[in-house]
């Protein structure tokens, strides 16, 4: 066997490999690998060095125009409240921000809106990172929840709030 083939067939396999992860779905496995996977990414840091303190998508305008990346991810809570009514409603009605991650969208419907915000996430580091990054003052508390089995009484809140989180809640 020649070097060169043996190099070929490295390449050939390398790259099969790789087809074969990315064409592969990964199936959920659960609540606790979950949480694991955002501890783990909220402790790096690499979420939030990325793409701040929003984990969801941004609001480009109607239409869509050039906008900064992270400018764009506050847009769309802005939007979220207009298209929910949520601007309706007055100060103090109550929130729950189901997979709030680092409560990006919790911190801006308590201090733009005045609601009394609980974020929940089945992700203690986030609730750690989202108790840091919540200054004295803004209504917005954290707490480690799961959203299939939420620790609070039935009507315990106005509104439910939640982002991007339902695809990770189960398979
Ligand atoms: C893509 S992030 C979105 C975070 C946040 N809504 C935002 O827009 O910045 C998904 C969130 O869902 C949370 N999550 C996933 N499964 C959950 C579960 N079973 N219960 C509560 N939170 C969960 C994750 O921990 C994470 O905070």
């Amino acid at each position: 066997m020649n070097l060169i083939f043996l190099l070929q067939l490295l390449l050939g396999l390398s790259v099969l490999g790789v087809a074969l992860y990315l064409l592969t779905p990964r199936r959920y496995q659960s609540a606790d690998s979950v949480a694991t996977s955002y501890d783990e990414w909220t402790e790096d840091g690499i979420l939030e060095f990325y793409w701040g303190e929003h984990i969801h998508l941004g609001h480009y305008g109607s239409p869509p125009e050039r906008r900064d990346f992270l400018k764009a991810k506050f847009d769309f809570v802005h939007e979220m409240v207009k298209w929910g009514g949520l601007d309706k409603l007055p100060q103090g009605t109550t929130v729950l921000d189901v997979g709030c991650g680092i409560g990006g969208s919790s911190r801006v419907l308590a201090s733009d809106y005045g609601f009394a915000v609980t974020g929940v996430t089945i992700s203690p580091q986030q609730v750690k990172r989202a108790q840091e990054l919540t200054p004295d003052g803004v209504n917005a508390k954290f707490q480690v929840d799961d959203a299939l089995a939420l620790s609070f009484p039935d009507a315990s809140f106005d509104v439910v709030w939640s982002v991007e989180a339902g695809a990770a809640y189960a398979g």
